[in-house]
């Protein structure tokens, strides 16, 4: 009797076992391919500086149609100084999450945006798209 449901219970052990570790593998799998990974050298880093210029020349022109459309209420264009930090994420292309120093030329000070834009160089029409952009909340780095 005993020998059985030893057996039995060796079977189930491996089964979970098999499972868990499939499980995991899923997962690390998924760290790579849709994970957020930090860019560290933003500063130097061509490419990211040249989307943070990006990013906040589409928002100066959707600024100006607006403004032409509805007045001068929504502050004016920002200037961009420089992205100052930096995650990629592989999508169907790559999602950049940026954060932007820029000063608005209403109050003369530098804020920080938050900006996510997605590059598909394939694309030829469109390979970059600004999906948000946004002041960055303020944070307790302090
Ligand atoms: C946005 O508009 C301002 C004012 O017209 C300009 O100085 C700035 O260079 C523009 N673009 C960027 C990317 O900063």
């Amino acid at each position: 009797m005993a020998k059985p449901s030893l057996t039995l219970s060796f079977l189930l052990l491996f089964f979970i076992l098999a499972l868990s570790s499939t499980f995991f593998q899923v997962n690390s799998l998924r760290g790579k391919v849709g994970g957020r990974q930090k860019i560290e050298d933003v500063k130097t880093n061509k490419e990211v500086q040249e989307l943070g210029k990006y990013c906040v020349s589409e928002v100066n022109k959707s600024l100006k149609k607006y403004n032409q459309q509805k007045g001068n209420g929504n502050g004016g264009p920002i200037i961009f100084t420089s992205v100052v930090e930096a995650e990629k994420q592989v999508v169907s292309g790559i999602k950049y999450y940026l954060k932007i120093s820029a000063i608005s030329s209403s109050s003369g000070f530098p804020k920080i945006y938050d900006a996510v834009v997605v590059v598909k160089p394939w694309v030829h029409s469109k390979p970059r798209q600004l999906l948000n952009f946004s002041p960055s909340p303020p944070t307790d780095t302090k």
